[in-house]
């Protein structure tokens, strides 16, 4: 009899190792385990076993079913669907799908447009791989002067650059367009820096250019006002600081009051009330000639200004890699901006 159930127990094993599907998991516990199973045939043959043995021979019976059980239960639960079918509850409400946002850069750029928009500025293009002949001669910028140097510039192949600034675009569009010439000029530039909070080999600028009869240093000074009042507010100052650029005489840095303290003083602008903006200048005859126009007809001036910095003031960011991580969890908080 022992025999009998060992075989018996042995059977149903193989044949549950065998079924794939829960259908056929049911069939063996049916076949094996059911009410008119083979068990039940076992258990039948009982009361012919001699008397002092059928406790234990009823006992291994049961722990033989209890075993055979356990495995069929397990089995089935691993066969399960998980989820129900048919499981969609209507009166749920929707899920919101996540809508897209405008990079801080973009935001900022934006507003940078159409603020000189509003001043008769047109938007023009240039290539980010420029011509030496482009980034550098036709500025008017010196074979010493130390932006040329390799240790500054990312050089390529036959005469071209990644270009370092948005100038060149000046150049282009003055080549292709007689005066007056109003345009600003957006776009990414690269230089060799060493990247930490504030500096990246990736950045954006933004090129101004205006080239007519009779235009004065003046001109750039009350645009320049006027842009910054409108981008940081009415009670934004700014100052010009003589300086030195290839492509602009006389030549000029930009700076603002301190969005901040509004010139107080404070720890972003280093207690001197004033933030460092870009540089300007009236455009030098030299580079007006270069492009063929008449310098004693026509003056111009010129600035170029960070979108990243003007972005990390104005959203209160700490680290310029923020606008090149594009981590969404940082780029989420400008939704609906
Ligand atoms: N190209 C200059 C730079 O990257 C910025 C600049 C200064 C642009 C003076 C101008 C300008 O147009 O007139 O540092």
């Amino acid at each position: 009899m022992k025999e009998q159930i060992e075989s018996f127990r042995q059977e149903t094993i193989a044949e549950l190792s065998s079924a794939k599907t829960l259908a056929d998991t049911e069939a063996v516990k049916f076949k094996f385990l059911g009410r008119k199973g083979k068990i039940a045939d076992l258990f039948k043959l009982l009361p012919k076993v001699a008397a002092d043995e059928r406790p234990q021979v009823g006992q291994l019976l049961n722990e033989v079913r209890a075993e055979l059980e356990a495995i069929v239960d397990a089995k089935m639960a691993s066969l399960k669907p998980t989820k129900p079918k048919a499981s969609v509850d209507v009166t749920l409400p929707g899920r919101r799908p996540f809508v897209g946002t405008y990079h801080p850069l973009t935001l900022v750029l934006r507003e940078i447009v159409d603020i000189f928009r509003s001043m008769g500025f047109r938007v023009a293009d240039g290539p980010e791989v420029e011509l030496v002949k482009y980034n550098f001669d036709m500025l008017n910028t010196p074979a010493w002067h130390p932006s040329r140097d390799e240790s500054d510039t990312m050089y390529l192949p036959n005469g071209f650059v990644v270009r370092t600034e948005t100038s060149p675009v000046q150049i282009r569009v003055m080549e292709s367009q007689k005066p007056p010439v109003r345009i600003i000029s957006p776009g990414r530039v690269y230089r060799r820096d060493r990247p930490d909070a504030t500096h990246s080999p990736m950045f954006h600028q933004v090129e101004g250019l205006y080239v007519d009869e009779g235009v004065t240093m003046a001109d750039l000074k009350g645009t320049l006002l006027s842009f910054y009042r409108q981008l940081f507010g009415v009670h934004t100052q700014i100052r010009f600081r003589p300086h030195f650029f290839p492509f602009t005489e006389p030549s000029a840095e930009v700076d603002v009051t301190c969005i901040f303290c509004k010139g107080s003083g404070c720890r972003v602008c280093k207690q001197s009330g004033w933030l460092e903006m870009g540089g300007s200048g009236m455009v030098d005859p030299n580079v007006l000639a270069g492009v063929g126009y008449d310098t004693e007809k026509y003056t111009g001036y010129a600035f170029g200004l960070g979108i990243d910095r003007i972005a990390m003031l104005r959203f209160g960011l700490d680290n310029i890699r923020l606008l090149v991580d594009n981590d969404l969890r940082f780029l989420r908080q400008f939704a609906g901006i």
